[in-house]
């Protein structure tokens, strides 16, 4: 396994380089990304390309025996470009053209950006697309964020004109597809369409929509440019990858991972923690981790994201926390431990290189408040510390991460179901995506492998397959669940399943849709229930108690399965208007099983329900976990993690391990 770091020679007076270099590989480090904010450094004047000190840096670090990842510098464009194209400068959603002065200042769709990008490409390629210590590209940082996703300028309005046409050939099929006759829309010419935004009231969500594919597909294409123009000029020997955001969800990943040699990600712990515990997390669950390590579930949810993206391909962390961040809410401090831990836990989840973020903290601008492995005054900090402490574990690490990660149950992220779930939610907390945390989370305490794939993966290494809502259906999706089940595997598919179609509108067959034949059942009716109502359960499940919150929907055998002992009932309403309804249903199909879950789960429902399934399943879990602990396998190695104060005990095979606190086991286990 390969460590290494984010460094910002420009930062620094070039004197101080080759302390740096030294001490870069002093611990360990051999990897260091360089120069993706750089372009005016690189390009002071459009044309006049000043070389010497990226050749210097290039070389200072090459000379340590580091090698370099080269950042194209595309998220930061340099003021004179802004000031003399401004419509570079990307348009928000309320119809503002936003300015120069931080980053991500750029309109994907702009003609001259995408010139100006193949421009300074091309000159970074042709410098470097051959330099022996350059191992690989990242292009661009982190897509979309900071909100730019989605720009609604002239230009993308133009260029959205055109994919709409691409995409419906005629007005009138996209008339259809849209449901244009709502409110007196029906478009007469391609010319009458604008971006869905500054509209009175709510858009139509099947305009918006479209309106995030194309964003995305934007995204897709200004990828390529950079990787065609990348790929034409650099060696076979460079890797081409970019960096993803953890749990985001403006971009469909899916698609730009497909053309990249691997994805790599950022990955800040504690930041995330902050940020979306509340969104994941009832109230009620009390995190049991100490407060400066992140919570292991979401961390680990965003690894789990990433090895999806690109599967059979390891991912890398290329920003790892590793001490304080500055852009949540308390930006904790990091304990001694803590970045030993995040790197095994990186290392677990399939990581096969993790790369910290950032070297030295700095001394001005916005970040200044931004740990580094070193400190202001470059003296050592905690990360650099656990770096040294980590030196004994390398040797196993490096066995670990030739070994792939296997998992036996799946999951499908379905970024057109998760989009029109966000336009449409009907209930304020029915969030897609924590829909999928809960199950994952679910299943690590219950220290069971997962992957979360897309709709056209490879599902035949499964044997369960979770779809917690199938919100938008196609045939083909339908088809390959069917095909998987009949096979012999187990398909859950959740709540909300099937009601709309891939042009969100809601389907004019009964619920759950095209699924209908797969489960067995018709949804008859469905509530959205508000804080404070539920209906409850009851289950032949053992643990599969407690009221149905938030969504639920009466389930009943389809006019032709009634009575049909292949279809069961695995939970009930017992109170409410669906008492005399199932809320679970078993049908047996082929060889396997099509499960249809009718309400929207809390955790301990999930666990419930997935313990029962692996056992049925013949899924074995890799270890019996307290909360807070966390189990991966690689290979015949069994990793296990203790996010918490405590010691904490887990069981292996029959065997009890203690797994100190902030601490790692690595057990050798039989089987795989
Ligand atoms: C990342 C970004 C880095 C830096 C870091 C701070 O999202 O790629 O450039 O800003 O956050 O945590
Ligand atoms: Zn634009």
């Amino acid at each position: 396994m390969k460590l290494g770091v984010c460094y910002y020679p420009e930062h620094w007076p070039q004197e101080r380089w080759l302390q740096d270099a030294e001490l870069m590989r002093q611990a360990g480090l051999s990897l260091v990304r360089i120069a993706e904010f750089a372009w005016v450094v690189m390009e002071p004047r459009e044309g006049q390309f000043t070389w010497d000190w990226l050749d210097q840096a290039i070389e200072v670090l090459a000379a340590e025996g580091l090698q370099v990842i080269l950042g194209t510098p595309t998220a930061s464009p340099p003021p004179w470009l802004c000031r003399s194209h401004p419509d570079i400068l990307p348009v928000d959603a309320q119809g503002r053209r936003l300015r120069f002065g931080s980053r991500r200042h750029y309109c994907p769709n702009s003609r001259s950006y995408r010139q100006h990008t193949e421009r300074i490409v091309t000159a970074m390629a042709s410098r470097y697309g051959n330099h022996p210590a350059v191992v690989g590209w990242q292009i661009d940082n982190e897509f979309g964020c900071h909100g730019t996703a989605r720009c609604y300028c002239e230009t993308c309005a133009r260029v959205f004109r055109l994919w709409l046409e691409a995409k419906y050939e005629t007005i009138n099929d996209l008339n259809e597809a849209w449901g244009t006759v709502f409110w007196s829309q029906t478009y007469g010419d391609w010319n009458e369409i604008d971006p869905p935004n500054l509209t009175i009231a709510e858009p139509n969500p099947s305009h918006v929509l479209d309106y995030y594919r194309f964003s995305s597909d934007t995204y897709v294409t200004y990828q390529q440019l950079q990787l065609s123009t990348l790929e034409s000029l650099i060696s076979e020997r460079q890797f081409v990858t970019t960096n993803f955001m953890s749990q985001f969800t403006d971009l469909d990943y899916h698609d730009l991972a497909k053309p990249l040699d691997f994805v790599t990600m950022s990955s800040y712990p504690t930041g995330h923690a902050e940020s979306r515990h509340s969104l994941y997390m009832p109230q009620s669950v009390r995190p049991v981790y100490a407060y400066d390590v992140g919570d292991p579930y979401i961390t680990g949810f965003g690894h789990t994201l990433m090895r999806g993206y690109k599967p059979n391909r390891p991912f890398w962390v290329m920003e790892q926390q590793c001490g304080n961040v500055n852009w949540s809410m308390y930006n904790t401090g990091v304990r001694p431990g803590t970045v030993r831990l995040w790197t095994w836990h990186a290392l677990a989840s399939g990581a096969e290189a993790v790369l910290y973020f950032r070297w030295r903290a700095g001394l001005y601008a916005q970040e200044q408040f931004h740990s580094g492995l070193l400190r202001h005054d470059a003296s050592l900090a905690v990360g650099y510390v656990d770096l040294e402490a980590m030196k004994a574990d390398r040797p196993l690490m490096s066995e670990i991460s030739s070994t792939p990660y296997e998992a036996q149950i799946a999951f499908l992220l379905d970024y057109d179901a998760l989009w029109a779930t966000q336009l449409q939610p009907h209930h304020r907390d029915f969030d897609y995506i924590r829909c999928l945390f809960v199950y994952y989370r679910a299943l690590q305490r219950l220290g069971l492998p997962v992957d979360i794939l897309s709709e056209d993966a490879d599902l035949s290494p499964y044997k369960i397959l979770i779809v917690p809502t199938a919100f938008l259906t196609t045939e083909q999706l339908a088809a390959s669940l069917k095909a998987f089940a009949e096979a012999g595997g187990t398909v859950l598919l959740g709540v909300r399943s099937g009601f709309k179609t891939s042009n969100n509108q809601f389907t004019d067959h009964p619920l759950p849709g095209l699924f209908r034949d797969l489960v067995g059942i018709t949804v008859s009716d469905w509530h959205s229930l508000p804080p404070g109502v539920s209906y409850d359960l009851n289950s032949s499940i053992p643990g599969l108690v407690g009221p149905a919150t938030i969504w639920a929907e009466a389930l009943n055998p389809a006019d032709s399965q009634s009575g049909d002992p292949d279809l069961q009932m695995l939970a009930n309403y017992s109170s409410g208007p669906f008492s005399s309804h199932a809320a679970l249903t078993q049908y047996k199909v082929g060889a396997g099983l099509a499960l249809y879950l009718g309400w929207y789960p809390n955790s301990p429902q999930a666990e419930a329900l997935l313990a029962h399934l692996a056992t049925h399943a013949g899924v074995l879990p890799l270890a019996d976990l307290p909360d807070g602990l966390i189990a991966s396998r690689r290979g015949h190695h069994l990793i296990l993690l203790n996010f918490t104060e405590e010691p904490l005990t887990a069981t292996v095979q029959g065997r009890t391990v203690l797994i100190g606190p902030r601490d790692v086991e690595v057990v050798k286990t039989q089987g795989s």
